[in-house]
Formats: C-alpha cells, structure tokens, sequence
C-alpha cells in the first residue's frame, strides 16, 4: 500500500516588511524587548487588498512546479488555516478557483499552528486509502488584519505575521521514504488560552459593536501559558514519533519545530539534546505565521540545500486548542 510522499515545496509571503523598528513607533516596544523575548527581526504584513488565497495561489504554484506537476494533476486540496478569507464558503473553494483546478474537492481545516501536520496526515491517509494520488496542502494564514497595532495588545502584535508554505503530494512505495509516522493530540480544556471569541454562531448576531468595543474579535492569548505547554508537548510529540519509527535524537538530519517564539525553539532543542545544525529556524525573518510556519520552513531548507535525500526529518507544532502534534519523514 503507497502512502505519501513530499514531491515539491514552496512559499509566498507578502513583500511589506514590518520591522520592530517600525513597530515601535506605533506602540511602546523596542527592537531589544522583541529580540530578546521571542527572537524575531522582522516580518512579513499583507498590504490591503491582499488575501490569503493570493499568497495561497503563489505558494502552490511554486510547489507544482518543484515536483514538475500541472494544476489538472491534482486530486484534491487541503488548506489549513485559522483566519480565512471569509466565515464561509473556506479558501479551499477560493483556491481551488483562483488555480483553475477541476471540479477537485478541496477541503479545509482549521487546526490553527498544528493545522499543517494534521493537514499531512490527512493527505497522507487519503493517499493511502487509493481515492486520491496527487494531493496539494497549503499552510497559509492572515494574522495582521486579526490584531490591533497598539501598546496594549502589544504581546500578540510583535508576534503574529503573514505568509503561505504548499506541498504537493504523491504516493510512496518505498515504506523507508516520505512520510513515515504520525502523533497527533489535543486539549480543549485550553481553548481560551489563545483564541478568538467572536464571530461565533452561539452569538445573535455573530458579531456586535459590543464585541468590537470589548475587543472580543481579536486574538486573545495567555503567552505565559502558551509557552509553559509548548515546551513540553513539542518534544514528548518528538519523541513519540520517532519511537514510532524505531529512530532516536541522534538520528535526526533536521528538526523544524512550529515558529512560536525562538526561545520556545531553543528550549525544545535543549530539551532533545540536538546540535545547532539538526534544528532549522527562521522566525528571525517571519515571526509566527500559524498555520504556515512548518511550510515555510520546509520550502527554505530544500531549497536551500538543508535536506538531502535520505535524510530523516521531523517536523513538530503547538498551538490553538491545545492541539499539537508532529510527523517523521524520509527525505
Ligand atoms: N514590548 C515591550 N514590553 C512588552 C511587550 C512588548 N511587545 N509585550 C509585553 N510587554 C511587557 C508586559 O506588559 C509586561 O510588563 P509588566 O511586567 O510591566 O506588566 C512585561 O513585558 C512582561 O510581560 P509578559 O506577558 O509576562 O512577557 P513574557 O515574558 O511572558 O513574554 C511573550 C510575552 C508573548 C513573548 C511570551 O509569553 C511568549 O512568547 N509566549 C508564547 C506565545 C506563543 O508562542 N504564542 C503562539 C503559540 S502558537
């Protein structure tokens, strides 16, 4: 039985670059206070008008290219994210659309920083079951236009950024290639602990200006805790794939842990032992795009030269929910 295989990657991210420099001039932040509490630069805000299916689009275009597929090969489309164009129909629909795909499913998911390793092993079980052989998943999210840019929502502002990350997906006879194990988990006793409360159908309507007036449509999180959980589930979830797979640590070419914050990044390595060069980063460059942070990561380091084939990576996120979880795969 095939299951599946990573066959092309690619990323879109806009081209406004948002630096802490600038942030701090719309609120009381400084370059040093980013820095040094979550290790990010710079990154990356849609200008207005720009969409996620837009940056979806590009990202997916790249990714067809690198495996040398056309849009008519597709079978389906997954799309993970957390802050969609619109409440509904999803941006599946809208990419599938703007691609000029056939009358392919397109499914979407909302598993917010986890949204990408859920959406593998989707892909992965609808490879296996035959139904479907050449899948594309997308990773892509709009945070910028979800936050307010002010001092007192400063804890999520210099956090949360834009950009896309695709793969394309085929199957896999070689049971040592591609991808190889799965440990996914959630913990809804968590779900306020980084949310966004309205719009919501328990709501009449679903959005009110009282909603607005008490900033109940922006993203609400608890970073304390956030990073207290991340901590510790991203490196158990690490181990218990590579269990799975009868490999340790050592064994590891490259992990690309969720982009959250850099010291959650290095707390992890520490807490696996693994050297600088098994552990890939670039929240520097992106902050924390969610959903695509895994994408983004991956399409830099194939392109980049940081995976050769046969190595062994392990790709790992927390968020939203909780729901975290990590997948092993044989480059
Ligand atoms: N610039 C300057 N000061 C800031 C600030 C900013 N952008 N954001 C918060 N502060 C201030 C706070 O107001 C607080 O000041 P006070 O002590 O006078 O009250 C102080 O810094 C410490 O705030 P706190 O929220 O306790 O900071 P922290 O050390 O927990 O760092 C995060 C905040 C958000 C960087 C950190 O909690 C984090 O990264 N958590 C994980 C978040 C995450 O990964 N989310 C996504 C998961 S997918």
């Amino acid at each position: 039985m095939a299951h599946a295989r990573i066959l092309g990657t690619g990323l879109a991210v806009p081209d406004r670059v948002v630096t802490n420099d600038d942030l701090s001039t719309r609120m009381d932040t400084t370059d040093e206070w980013i820095r040094t509490r979550t290790g990010i630069r710079e990154r990356r805000w849609v200008r207005e008008g720009e969409t996620g299916v837009d940056m979806a689009k590009a990202a997916s275009e790249r990714a067809l290219e690198m495996a040398g597929l056309k849009v008519s090969d597709l079978d389906g489309i997954i799309f993970a994210t957390s802050s969609p164009d619109h409440f509904v129909p999803g941006n599946g629909v809208f990419l599938q659309r703007a691609l000029g795909a056939g009358t392919i499913p397109a499914l979407d998911i909302r598993q917010a920083c986890s949204g990408f390793i859920y959406g593998l092993s989707l892909a992965d079980a609808w490879i296996r079951t035959g139904q479907f052989r050449r899948l594309l998943l997308v990773g892509a999210e709009i945070q910028s236009t979800g936050m307010e840019i002010s001092t007192e929502e400063r804890h999520t502002a210099v956090i949360f950024a834009d950009g896309a990350g695709a793969v394309v997906l085929g199957p896999e006879e070689n049971p040592d290639r591609g991808l190889l194990a799965f440990d996914l988990h959630s913990q809804g006793e968590f779900a306020e602990t980084l949310w966004v409360d309205s719009p919501g159908s328990m709501y009449h309507p679903r959005v009110s200006h009282q909603h607005i007036d008490e900033k109940r449509h922006l993203l609400q999180m608890d970073g304390k805790e956030v990073f207290r959980h991340a901590v510790t589930r991203m490196p158990e979830s690490v181990q218990a794939v590579l269990v799975k797979i009868g490999k340790t640590t050592a064994d590891l070419a490259l992990l690309l842990p969720h982009q959250a914050n850099l010291r959650i990044s290095e707390m992890v390595q520490r807490a696996l032992k693994l050297r600088d060069e098994q552990v890939y980063n670039n929240i520097d460059r992106y902050g924390n795009t969610t959903a695509a942070t895994i994408p983004l990561l991956l399409d830099e380091c194939v392109r980049g030269g940081r995976l050769h084939p046969g190595d062994l990576v392990v790709m790992t996120a927390f968020g939203s929910g909780f729901s975290w979880g990590s997948v092993a795969c044989r480059w």
